[in-house]
């Protein structure tokens, strides 16, 4: 047997995985979700979460790809051979496979209007339009399919040749430039915010001191499906990359930079956007218009240095969509290759086109298509998701089978693997918190799991009136 393809460099696992983790989850979402969930509450809640939650199942995730080092299907077959359970969990993998496709297939069409956004900071479109200006810009965008299209086939292409060029020509040597450049371009963005607008003690405040009467249940809901989707856990991707270890690195150590990097760059790019948006005296609720419009209309408003200030950031936004996008695509290929033999390239930009074509359903939902009744009517949406088909896919995709795929590799490491796959691998870790992992992936993690799960298919509504109802009863 040939030696397992590993990482050149000691320190990759974390890049990647952090490369995985950082993208438009942390730059994107994270700051419009602080804003519209009660800033410094949501802020403590999520920290909790990705401790509690994300650090234990990035572990989970990382012991079985290192254990195996092959792709997610077969290193879930080997496993499970080894703890005599069922191969039947390999479904867990399969379905990952299923899901990531969809997610990347709008995930791109989002990363696009990154693209077009640099592009017309680049050429000086936004220079001195006011906030209705920008939010017209922004709806003529999605109203032109053929913009987004150029915009989402760029962006697929990007991600094509990345993975094409293998594991460490590829990913290895790209991240290794768009890491540094990522943190770079934020921290100028951060220094800027912090020094030019005198709003930055107002920003700390905001995001770090916590209104605990904002604490409801379904703030606590959001943080975790957020710290879910953020840290790109429960779908075989930091799995696919751990396979990629080398034997003397501590999976334990990994797993904190990783969580930690993410969690720093969510909450640097609070610190970025915040403080233009507080002495532009907007709204910080504004939703996923946040950065689009809000945040564009300050720049519009700063003249040379907002065209500046906003083609940096939005090149930000690219680079960082971009390390993620990636991360959707290796699964897959890793698979083909190992199990079929299936030439590297060939399978990549058959994979990219097909992903790419399934993203023309997220682009003509936001125009043409933004008003089919997608298996319900106008004012009865398919379990109140809404009615585009773009809507139903985010729907499905994020908030079921994100979860769902989540519930099914905790389940697996903590109950169904053999432990000591688990002891051998976590071979930094102390009894006493290896114990505690434990209890944590077996008992702590399904269950808080199962809550967003359930919530997420309720709806907002219907579980805030099923808490209060359970609560009532224990009064
Ligand atoms: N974590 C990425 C972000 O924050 C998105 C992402 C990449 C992802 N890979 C994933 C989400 C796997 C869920 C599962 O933008």
């Amino acid at each position: 047997m040939s030696e397992p393809k590993v990482w050149a460099r000691k320190s990759t696992f974390i890049f990647a995985a952090a490369g995985s983790a950082i993208g438009l989850g942390n730059i994107w979402k994270f700051p419009y979700m602080v804003g519209e969930n009660g800033g410094g509450a949501f802020v403590l809640v999520y920290l909790i979460c990705v401790l509690l939650i994300g650090l234990p199942v990035m572990m989970s995730e990382t012991i079985v790809g290192k254990y195996s080092h092959g792709n997610a299907i077969d290193a879930i077959s080997k496993t499970a051979k080894r703890s005599n359970a069922s191969q039947w969990w390999k479904g867990t993998a399969v379905l990952s496979m299923v899901v990531i496709f969809v997610i990347l297939s709008f995930y791109s069409v989002i990363a696009g209007w990154a693209v077009d956004y640099t592009y017309n900071f680049a050429i000086g479109e936004f220079s001195g339009k006011n906030a209705d200006q920008v939010g017209k810009f922004f709806g003529d965008l999605l109203a032109d399919p053929k913009r987004l299209i150029i915009w989402h086939s760029v962006f697929m292409f990007l991600t094509a040749i990345i993975i094409a060029r293998g594991a460490q020509e590829g990913i290895e040597k790209s991240l290794g430039i768009m890491m540094p450049l990522l943190f770079i371009i934020l921290i100028a963005v951060v220094g800027y915010s912090m020094f030019a607008t005198g709003k930055f003690s107002e920003t700390i405040n905001y995001m770090f001191s916590a209104d605990f009467s904002k604490i409801t249940p379904m703030v606590i809901i959001k943080a975790m499906g957020q710290a879910f989707f953020s840290l790109s856990l429960g779908m075989c991707v930091i799995m696919t990359y751990a396979a990629y270890m080398r034997k003397d690195v501590s999976i334990t150590e990994s797993s904190l930079y990783v969580t930690g990097l993410d969690t720093i760059m969510a909450l640097l790019a609070g610190l970025a956007i915040f403080p233009i948006v507080f002495a532009n005296g907007m709204n910080t609720g504004s939703g996923p218009g946040l950065l689009f419009v809000t945040l564009s209309t300050a720049f519009a408003q700063l003249g040379v240095i907002g065209t500046v200030l906003g083609m940096a950031f939005f090149f930000l936004v690219i680079i960082a969509a971009l390390s993620s996008s990636i991360s959707l695509v290796e699964p897959f290929v890793k698979w083909c290759e190992e199990h079929f033999g299936i030439n590297r390239v060939v399978t990549t930009f058959t994979y990219c086109f097909a992903v790419w074509a399934f993203g023309l359903i997220t682009i003509y939902s936001f125009n043409d298509w933004s008003v089919v009744e997608f298996m319900g009517t106008e004012d009865k949406p398919l379990l109140g998701i809404g009615k585009s088909p773009f809507d139903v896919l985010d729907f499905f995709a994020s908030s079921v089978f994100l979860p769902l795929g989540g519930l099914l590799v905790s389940l697996y490491v903590g109950w169904a693997m053999d432990k000591e796959i688990s002891r051998e691998q976590l071979f930094t870790l102390s009894g006493f918190f290896f114990s505690l992992w434990l209890v944590v992936m077996r008992f702590v993690v399904p269950v808080l799991i199962c809550l967003v799960f359930v919530s997420s298919i309720l709806g907002e509504a219907k579980t805030v009136e099923i808490i209060e109802q359970v609560t009532n009863y224990f009064h």
